[in-house]
């Protein structure tokens, strides 16, 4: 089990709980004009996000909800703790020094305190955040710190978030496909548009300390994606590594594993794993919509050439 499992199974279920208490219109708040979950963040937390201070050994992983962000955090994971020989000692320090300083991997949840906590980590940390680049803290994109992009082709995106939405209990549901449709490409769901979050990533494509990664390219060939992280965050991996890590996170062995690693949440987020799950719920004219919009915000953007729209995503 990785670092700081046990307290993302605590938060988690803990925010399930508490999501029972809060009506449906309150699960969401909204912060600059983009919506978050109530029971995982707050306008206090993410207006001390400003003061957080990234350090050059930083590694970041961003991804928008449902890109896939739960397995190249476990894959970064693998590959960080093989890179630095970490002895069992000191993988349970680490896990203590999380659990003490109540650290939550992913940057805009917790609590306001969690910024000033952070800087008591004693050793590398691995930070997620589903934050595109212009809303993080500027010390990130200032410092040295790496960034590793997570992006999937956006039909498939708004299907599995569809589905998440639905089966999470501290997201609000939605009475039809239909209606959550029109939601995503509003931007009305938490952290706001898909298409938005993609065009910001666009502008930093060329940025010499970020690196895009697809959920397609992944699962394509994930020991190939590996080693472009590997090269990217400079982890030295014998040739061996490469196919255990892949299989020790293959769909199949999260899914099974998920009760142990992320509690009751493993059955909502470990779903199908396939790409092209959007042909059974996308209509020709959601079809159209979707193709037009990505067409006129990011046709012949070297994002779009990344994410090989027309293969992953035309009827
Ligand atoms: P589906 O809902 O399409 O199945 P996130 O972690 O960003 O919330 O993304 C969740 C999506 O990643 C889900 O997609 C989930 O099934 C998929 N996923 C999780 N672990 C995976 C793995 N090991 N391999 C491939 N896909 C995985």
């Amino acid at each position: 089990m990785s670092r700081n499992r046990e307290r993302v199974i605590e938060v988690v279920e803990n925010s399930f709980s508490q999501s029972e208490k809060i009506p449906p219109e309150d699960l969401m708040f909204s912060y600059r004009g983009i919506l978050y979950p109530t029971t995982l963040s707050s306008p206090e937390t993410l207006e001390a996000l400003k003061s957080f201070e990234a350090r050059s050994d930083d590694v970041i992983v961003a991804g928008y909800p449902k890109t896939g962000n739960n397995w190249l955090n476990e894959i970064v994971r693998e590959m960080e703790s093989t890179d630095a020989k970490y002895t069992e000692e000191e993988m349970e320090e680490i896990k203590n020094a999380e659990r003490k300083l109540e650290i939550f991997p992913c940057l805009e949840f917790g609590d306001p305190g969690a910024y000033e906590r952070m800087k008591k980590l004693p050793f590398r940390r691995i930070i997620i955040t589903h934050l595109p680049p212009h809303l993080l803290p500027p010390s990130i994109l200032q410092s040295k710190a790496k960034i590793l992009v997570l992006v999937r082709n956006p039909k498939d995106t708004a299907v599995s978030y569809y589905h998440f939405h639905n089966n999470m209990p501290l997201l609000p549901s939605f009475a039809s496909w239909d209606e959550y449709f029109s939601a995503f490409m509003n931007g009305k769901l938490a952290w706001g548009s898909y298409i938005d979050h993609l065009v910001e990533w666009n502008k930093y494509i060329d940025h010499e300390r970020i690196m895009v990664i697809s959920y397609e390219e992944l699962k394509e060939d994930q020991v190939l994606g590996m080693k472009r992280i590997a090269a990217f965050f400079g982890f030295s991996l014998c040739e061996e590594d490469f196919p255990r890590i892949a299989k020790k996170t293959s769909f199949q062995t999260m899914k099974e594993k998920s009760e142990e690693t992320h509690g009751k949440f493993g059955d909502i987020l470990f779903r199908k794993g396939v790409v092209g799950n959007w042909r059974d719920l996308f209509s020709k004219s959601q079809n159209e919509e979707m193709d037009q919009k990505f067409e006129d915000c990011l046709g012949g953007t070297k994002l779009a050439a990344k994410m090989k729209y027309d293969v992953y995503c035309k009827a």
